[in-house]
This record gives structure tokens, sequence and C-alpha cells, in this order.
């Protein structure tokens, strides 16, 4: 029987036509065979080409018709206006992928023959990678169905990539840095194959281990989100995502047609996935080749070796940096390190054999801790100095890291003259993690400290967080009657109560006596505000007043609510006016939940006032979230010890707040309808006294969205 799914073909297949193969060497219809060639492709090759003839000793069929084997995948470079054509003859041989290299469709504005031909091939059983790539390369095939510069080295890297020209520069680049790779897949316009059909193969593909992600912009993010989750609990998976600053994200938005989503927003959904984010191309294909190789630590405490203090420092700032702990049982450092190095030298991490030290008291403190179970990465630091034979260096650390790069994590980092560099570059080209640059090497083991974290982290089932979306519903279809697509202030009352959560006592007022009434049953101060579907921003409208201390104060309120609310508005409709509990001061938060364009639901929490306004100091995640997602996401935002207690304060509710925050992911999870929700302020007390909704808008569509 026949295991393999769709997506494995486009990886392991049978046979590939390339439709546009051409005997002109330089046309990309050459250059495409002419590297499934050269790289000894396991399978069969189909060149297709009216003219018929020979290519690099290969047949040229004349139409797929006229191939007799079965053709899984089909390369397409001839010109847009007839690639339909070609797709519809496709169909007829049951290919079953269609990789199209061709340029000019939705990345120009060509979107409708786009989806046509993705529609037709889905109709036909057929699968679309492209349009507008540079094609894929994959191992296990031994196949090369690029156009790119060839030489691609096999290894257990994974890229996908969206941009095309940088995917084929990388290449390159990933030759000259000897990275080898298990595939590389060009995405292109995405109007079929995405990031998460590619994962879905890449999850189960023994040969790899990392996967990096060149990333432009998020189209079905909810999806993504889903397949990433589940790839980071096997694999180390780094993005590079470009659109980071306002203009960039412009720029990518017009070259792929793809929507850049708010970058805080990636940010933190590939966190809570576990995904780690380089800044550059070059960082990502430094903690690539690391990560490749790298064991999992057996625990968190590294150690530093230096022949210098001042880069020693340098490394201890670095590790601070990015979260990479140092082993500090000073009595175990000075048993294991003071036997084997000068006695002027530091004991403390980190190890500081100074730069008196001849290679041999370098290698015997290195051994030294390699042998130490209980250090569980290593950081190697040299300087070049005198008295230090640099000539040997390159062979100690090559022979040092063959024999423990099983055991745990090493990076080295070397700074000097020409000498250093070249061993810099021979040993890397080895495969050795040498740097320059000390805060390179360091990036890389955060990095496999943060995947590690995340890989250990104990699987957490989401949590079915119950919500009576038929009772929701029937609050906003009564506002829908009124085509309204806001909650008035006794409707969100009613909605809170239906969620759970804790609002201040409040009663609508259809008069002053009423007002008065309302305010002594609940108890002084009270604030009031304006209750009216022609009035949405009530402080403008001079519509709220708040820290009303007693009746009189309630009664002047009043009449000043109602005069400036007509002065605002001649003709409002004033259906009463709301007297709430005022509520006992505490940490104001905002927390909120929305249908992202590009990931779908997700919740927001800050804190509220300047934090989020002029710090945006806000964490989101992919919703429905679980508890630790919940914890983290509050944990993320910068103002955090606040919530912690500072300067004696006590700590504050936070479970109160993730309460909240899984509520309204699961709300807006299961109401696909409600567009926003907005708890602002959501006023969190002490711990143990519980967090307040003061105000609670919700936003939804005014027509029901059939599920
Ligand atoms: N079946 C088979 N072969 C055909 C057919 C057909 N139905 N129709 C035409 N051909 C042949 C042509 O006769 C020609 O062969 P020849 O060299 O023997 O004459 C060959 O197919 C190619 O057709 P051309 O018209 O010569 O087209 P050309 O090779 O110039 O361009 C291409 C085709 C490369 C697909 C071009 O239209 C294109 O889209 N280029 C951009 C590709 C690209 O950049 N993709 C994104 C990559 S990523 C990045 O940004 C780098």
């Amino acid at each position: 029987m026949n295991t393999k799914t769709d997506v494995d073909y486009l990886f392991e297949p049978r046979g590939v036509a390339v439709i546009g193969a051409s005997q002109n060497s330089a046309k990309i219809g050459y250059r495409i065979v002419e590297n499934i060639v050269q790289r000894g492709y396991k399978g069969q090759i189909y060149p297709i080409n009216p003219k018929g003839g020979e290519v690099l000793g290969l047949k040229i069929y004349p139409d797929l018709s006229a191939v007799e084997g079965d053709v899984d995948i089909a390369v397409i470079t001839i010109p847009a206006r007839l690639v339909f054509d070609a797709v519809k003859e496709c169909a007829a041989k049951h290919v079953k992928h269609l990789v199209i290299i061709t340029s000019g469709f939705s990345e120009v504005g060509n979107v409708e023959e786009e989806r046509q031909i993705v529609a037709y091939a889905r109709e036909h059983g057929m699968r679309v990678l492209g349009p507008n790539i540079f094609g894929i390369y994959s191992s296990a095939a031994s196949l090369d169905a690029t156009f790119g510069p060839g030489g691609i080295l096999p290894g257990r890297v994974a890229i996908i990539t969206q941009s095309g020209a940088l995917g084929i520069a990388m290449i390159g680049k990933t030759a000259a840095e000897s990275l080898g790779l298990s595939a590389l897949v060009s995405i292109g316009n995405k109007a079929d194959i995405d990031e998460s059909d590619v994962l879905e193969y890449l999850a189960r593909d023994e040969a790899t281990t990392v996967i990096f992600m060149y990333i432009e912009g998020v189209k079905h993010g909810n999806r993504l989100v889903g397949m990433l989750k589940q790839v980071t609990k096997k694999k180390h998976v780094i993005v590079v995502k470009s659109g980071r600053s306002k203009r960039g994200a412009m720029a990518a938005a017009s070259h792929t047609g793809s929507l850049a989503g708010a970058d805080e927003i990636f940010d933190s959904i590939m966190r809570q996935c576990g995904v780690l984010r380089a800044e550059s191309v070059q960082e990502a294909f430094n903690w690539a080749h690391f990560l490749a190789d790298a064991p999992l630590p057996k625990g968190k405490e590294s150690v530093i070796i230096t022949n210098g203090g001042g880069i020693g420092v340098l490394a201890t700032d670095a590790c601070e940096k990015y979260g990479v702990d140092l082993y500090d049982n000073q009595a175990v450092l000075k048993e294991t390190f003071a036997p084997v190095m000068p006695s002027f030298g530091s004991s403390k991490n980190p190890i500081d054999v100074t730069g008196q030290a001849t290679a041999e008291d370098y290698e015997r403190s290195l051994e030294a801790m390699l042998d130490n179970a209980g250090m569980h990465a290593a950081i190697a630091l040299y300087c070049e100095t005198a008295l230090f034979n640099t000539d040997a260096l390159g062979d100690l650390l090559r022979v040092e890291y063959a024999r423990y790069k099983e055991k745990k994590p090493i990076i080295f980092s070397l700074f000097g003259g020409e000498k250093l560099e070249t061993i810099v570059r021979t040993l890397r080209a080895k495969g050795v993690p040498v740097f320059s640059d000390v805060y390179d090497g360091v990036s890389c083991l955060g990095a496999l400290y943060r995947s590690w974290q995340h890989l250990n982290a104990p699987e957490e089932k989401p949590e079915d967080i119950p919500i009576d979306v038929a009772a929701v519903e029937e609050i906003l279809d009564r506002a829908r009657k009124e085509k309204r697509g806001f909650l008035l202030a006794n409707e969100a009352q009613q909605m809170a109560q239906v969620l759970g959560l804790s609002m201040p006592r409040s009663i609508v007022a259809r008069n002053l006596d009423e007002a008065v009434h309302a305010a002594g049953e609940i108890g002084y101060p009270v604030v009031m505000k304006v209750v009216s579907k022609d009035i949405i921003h009530k402080s403008d409208a001079g519509g709220v007043a708040l820290n009303l201390e007693n009746q009189n104060e309630v009664i002047d309120a009043y009449q000043a609510i109602m005069r400036s609310c007509r002065a605002y508005k001649k003709d409002a409709l004033i259906e009463g006016i709301e007297v709430v509990e005022m509520a006992k001061p505490g940490v104001e938060t905002i927390i909120g939940a929305r249908q992202d364009a590009s990931f779908g639901p997700i919740v927001m929490f800050g804190l509220g006032g300047i934090y989020v306004e002029v710090m945006k100091d806000v964490a989101f995640r992919a919703a429905p979230i679980t508890k630790r997602e919940a914890h983290a996401m509050v944990s993320d935002i910068r103002s955090y010890p606040l919530l912690l207690g500072v300067r004696g304060e006590k700590r504050k509710e936070i479970d109160g707040i993730v309460d909240v925050a899984m509520k309204l992911g699961a709300l807006i999870d299961k109401c696909r309808d409600i567009t926003d929700v907005e708890i602002n302020p959501l006023v969190v007390y002490e711990h143990g006294q519980g967090v307040k909704a003061v105000d609670v808008r919700i936003l939804f569509q005014t027509t029901r969205e059939v599920r």
C-alpha cells in the first residue's frame, strides 16, 4: 500500500517533467534540467518542449502526453500567458505537483489568473508550489530542481523562503559556509502550498533537524501557528521576517501582495510557538549551523574559559543578553580548575587562565571543564598572545571539539590577527562552531537554550473554556436589530455576566430620581455615564462623571451630562444614565482580543495608560490560549515587575488576568463575528483580591457569520 501523503511527492517524486526545457544554456529551462542532472536525481527526468531534440543527453518530449512514466512534479518554466494550458496538460497526465517558476501573476496584480490556475489544479488533484519561485531542492531525492548556482551540500537544515532572489543567494551562501541542506523550498506567491504544507513534510523528515524560514507576510496564520507548535516540539525552527519597520512592511506588502502583519504580533506569536526569531539572515545562518550539530544540553549552566579578562567580561555580558546561565558553584569551580591552571589565574566563572597561559594550560583547563558533567555548555575564548603558540591552536580546538561535540554544546571565539582569522575560516569550513565575535557565538548558545526550554516544556492540552455561544449571539442579535455593531452599557454588563467577568455594580437610571436612588443603593463614590447608541465616545461628549461622593454631586453630574450630550449631538437618543460603582484603585491594565488579518483570533495584554500608548508595552498570543501561554503573555511585557510587586508592594492578582485572557481567547475563537473586544481598564488588585473589568467594549459584524 502506498502510504505517501500528497506533499511527500513534492520531496520524493518518482518522475520530474520540466515544461519549457531548453537547449539554450542561457535560459532558466536549461539551467533547471542541468541542476537536476548534475545533482544526480534518482527518478526519471522528462524535458518537455514542442521543438523536441535532446538536452544534456536526455530526450526532449514534445508534450506531456508523450511521456509514459509517472510524473509527480511538473516544473513549469514557460511565459505566463502559456502556463494555464500547460497546467491543463498536467491534469490530463495526473501530475501531483506543479512547480510554477514563472513570474507575472498576483505579484504584479494578475490575481485572477493565478486564482483560476490554483482552482483548476485543486479540482484535478494537483497542488501548486509558487508561482514566482526559483524551484525546490530535496536531499531525500537528490533533486535540485532550481535555477540556482548548484553545489548544494546535503545536510540537516531545511530552508523555506518567500523571497526568490534571496533564496538563490542563500544557495551560494550555504555552500560558502559549508552549511548542509536537507531541503530548500521557494514558496513565492504561496498561491496554494504555503509554509504550513512544507512544515507538514519537514516535521516528519528524519534528515531535517533545523528549519529556517524567511517570511515576508503571513496569510493563514491560524494554521501556521498550529503547525509550528507541533514542529517545535521535535525540531529547532528559526525565522527571519522582513518588514519590521513601517517602510519595510510596505515594501514587503507590495512585493508579494501578502499582508505584513504588525511586527509586535508576529514576534509575540513566534515566541508562543517556540520559534527562534533571528534579526538577520546571517544570524539565522549562524544559529542554523550550530543547532544542526549541537547536542541538546543536559542542564542550564555554562562555563566560560578565557585567556583574556576583557573578552571574558564581554562573554559574560553576552550570556546575560542571550539568556545563557553561568555555572556558579565556587567551591567546585576552584576544585576543578585550580589544579590545572596557572596560580595567578581566576577560577571564578569566567575561568581566566590569563595571557601568560601556555597552550598546555589552556588545553588542560578546557578538558577539565568538558569532563565535568555538572558543567553543561562550554564557551571557550582565546585572545592572541605572544606566549601561546597560535600555530597549535587550530589543531587543539579541532581535536577537542571532535572529542566532546556529542557530549555538550561548545562554542569557540577567537580574537586576533590574520593567523587567527585563518583558523576561524578553516575550522568553520570543517563544521567547528568558531566565531570571531564572542556575541555571535553566545547568541547561538542562547538560541539553543531557548529552543531546548521549549522542547522540554511539558505538553499542555488546551483547556476547553466553556462559552455560552447562544447567549452571546442573543445579546449581539438584539443590537443587530438596531443595525448596531457595538454594545451599550447594559448589554456589555450582560456579556460580562455570560463570560463570568467581574464588573463594578451598575444600574441604568431613566431619570434623575432613579439616578439618586441607584447611587444610594450602590454606595458612594459612584461614576455616571451616558447611555446612548448615538454617542460612542462618551468622554468627548462630556457624558462621563467620576468620583461622585454624595447625592448633590449626583444631581449636578446628571444635569451636566444631559446638557453636554445635548450640546454635543442635539438629536441624540439618550436612553438613560448608567450609575456605576467606582472601582477601588489598583493596577490598570488593558486586555483585549480581536480577529487579526494575518493570524485570525488573537489575544492582547498590556499595562494601561502610557505603558500601552507611549511605550507600546504589549504582548499578544494566538487564540485559544492555554494557561501557560496566558501566563507567558502577561510576563512578556516589560512592565511585568509592577505586577509582581515593587518597592515592598504585594504581588498582584496575576491569575485573575490569566483567567480573563483565556476567556477572551475562547470567546474570539468561538464567535468569529466578534471583531474586537477590549477591557480597558481591567483593574488588577493584590493577590487574592481579584480583578475588575471596568469598561468592556465589543465590536462585531452587523450580520451573523455562518460557520
Ligand atoms: N511546453 C513546453 N515548452 C514550451 C511551451 C510549452 N507549452 N511553450 C513554449 N515552450 C518553450 C519555448 O519554445 C522555449 O524553448 P526554446 O528555448 O527551445 O525556444 C522555452 O519553453 C521557454 O520559453 P521562452 O518563451 O523562451 O521563455 P523564457 O525562457 O524566456 O522565459 C520564464 C520563461 C523564465 C518562465 C519567464 O517567463 C519568467 O517568468 N521569468 C521569471 C522567472 C522568475 O524570476 N521566477 C521567480 C524566481 S525567484 C527570483 O526572484 C529570482
